[in-house]
């Protein structure tokens, strides 16, 4: 073998560790710095979008603020961080010297309850398309996407915004003029997962398709035609921080008096009827990672269905999925799973609606499949006027279905109507073998965890 090749593979394998230890190691006090403070994608909008934006609202007397007006309008929450007087999500920025608004992790990452803000509390009140449409036209253009970012409010069509923006970037990343074929689809209606179960997690998104310790992953929002592929790159240090972060987050505690005796005939039922997917909790705490197939389940299949064959392999060709390149096979590649990971509970008293499509209101529809509603609206406020503890979660009102007239897509928006694709909620029956005082002992338990 040639000499200089063994010296310069040796040189390379000595050399490695060493240039991982260059890099600070992940901080997640440092990515909480980062991520609260600095922007991955360039202004969507001009500041002008922001200084006309109420134009584009109904004229009402309210005497709300005009930032009460807004953060309802489009389901955003104030910042629990100094942010220029803006919700969490939106974020003043400059691209050439120009400033404008953009958006950030917190617009879909960060909600509230009860009065209280939490960066990595998933956003159920927003309504991307009304926030993309009208900001896009308060700015003097026509928004031109070719799919909905939102059919039905506080769920999204992340995935959607992932394929999208990858179908029209090489590889390497750089933009592609003619878009590959990724077989969009805008109606897998995702709810946004709490960012403290991830620390958890060894798979990550609803069906576990993606290894939880790659940062590339998490960098997929940054897919804005303007940033090239040097961006990405030098960004990615940044994104360790974050990371650590995000893996560092707890669950909040539930605020309000627990039964502790009833929670304790709830725990003895939830390790006969539960534990065996969503662990255990308390002092030893375990979590086996499981992805429960898809038939099994009986979940809406279009979140599983939606994110094609197609695009997985794009991915895996790409520079998202050549993580630490040459170190033994960690790439971090993508893989079709069999169906939805059932996910770890803590915390689960915040993060209503429930299931990886926000279809169930409370954890009473959860455990009891036949209550659940099939039309169904709610205020889309987040204070304890709006919560059930008694159900745990959100109260809603059903709406009868033939009242439902073609009317304002934002109104429209507002319904969650189970007959929809990528709406319905059948599925996970677990809980309809207990009595009805089970199920309170195992409601009473979850808000423990
Ligand atoms: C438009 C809304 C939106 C924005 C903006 C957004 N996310 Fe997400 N995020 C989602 C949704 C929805 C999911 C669930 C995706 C799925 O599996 O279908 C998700 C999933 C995740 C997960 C995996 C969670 C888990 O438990 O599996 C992480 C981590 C994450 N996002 C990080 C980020 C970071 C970091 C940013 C900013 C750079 C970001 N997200 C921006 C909507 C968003
Ligand atoms: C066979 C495995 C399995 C069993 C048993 C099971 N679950 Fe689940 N659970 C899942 C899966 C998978 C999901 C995610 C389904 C989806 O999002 O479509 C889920 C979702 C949930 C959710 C919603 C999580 C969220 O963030 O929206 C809750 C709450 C829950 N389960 C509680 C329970 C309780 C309580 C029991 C026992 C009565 C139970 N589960 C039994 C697999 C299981």
């Amino acid at each position: 073998m040639n000499r200089v090749f063994v010296a310069a593979t040796l040189l390379g394998v000595l050399t490695f560790p060493l240039s991982l230890r260059a890099d600070s190691p992940p901080s997640a006090e440092r990515g909480r710095e980062l991520l609260l403070t600095k922007s991955y994608v360039p202004p969507l909008w001009t500041a002008r979008a922001y200084a006309n934006i109420a134009q584009q609202w109904p004229s009402s007397s309210t005497e709300l603020s005009f930032e009460e007006r807004l953060r309802e309008r489009y389901g955003l929450h104030p910042a629990p961080y100094p942010n220029n007087n803006l919700p969490m999500g939106l974020r003043y920025d400059s691209f050439l010297g120009i400033r404008g608004l953009a958006i950030d992790c917190m617009l879909c990452h960060g909600g509230s309850i009860g009065g209280k803000s939490y960066v990595g509390l998933g956003n159920t009140s927003l309504d991307l398309q009304a926030l993309f449409e009208e900001f896009t036209k308060a700015d003097g253009r026509r928004h031109l996407l070719p799919y909905q970012m939102c059919n039905t409010r506080g769920t999204n069509e992340a995935g959607a915004t992932s394929v999208f923006l990858l179908s029209h970037r090489n590889p390497d990343l750089n933009l592609q003029r003619k878009a590959y074929d990724l077989k969009l689809k805008d109606d897998l209606c995702e709810d946004v997962p709490a960012w403290w179960i991830l620390k958890k997690k060894r798979t990550m998104y609803y069906t576990g398709g993606a290894d939880v310790r790659s940062v590339r992953s998490i960098m997929q929002f940054m897919m804005s035609p303007l940033n090239s592929p040097q961006v990405f790159q030098s960004r990615e240090v940044d994104f360790r921080h974050i990371q650590a972060y995000i893996l560092s987050l707890e669950a909040p505690k539930y605020p309000h008096p627990i039964n502790r005796e009833l929670a304790q005939q709830g725990e003895k039922l939830f390790l006969t009827h539960c534990a065996s997917c969503h662990g255990t909790y308390g002092e030893n705490p375990t979590y086996p990672n499981r992805i429960i197939p898809i038939d099994e389940i009986g979940t809406d299949r279009k979140r599983f269905d939606g994110i094609s064959y197609a695009f997985g392999e794009h991915y895996n060709r790409s520079w998202f999925a050549q993580e630490r390149p040459g170190w033994f096979l960690d790439e971090y590649q993508v893989r079709a799973t069999p169906g939805y990971q059932a996910p770890p509970l803590d915390g689960i008293w915040a993060t209503a609606p429930y299931l990886h499509n926000g279809s169930v209101p409370t954890l009473e529809h959860l455990l009891n499949s036949k209550s659940r509603p099939k039309v169904f609206t709610r205020s889309f406020r987040t204070d304890w006027d709006a919560y059930d503890t008694q159900a745990v979660g959100w109260k809603v009102q059903e709406v009868d279905p033939r009242s439902i007239t073609p009317q304002d897509p934002i109104e429209r928006r507002k319904i969650y109507d189970t007959s929809q694709p990528g709406r319905s909620n059948t599925g996970h029956t677990y809980g309809d073998v207990l009595s009805d005082d089970e199920r309170r002992a195992v409601i009473e338990y979850l808000k423990t965890l």
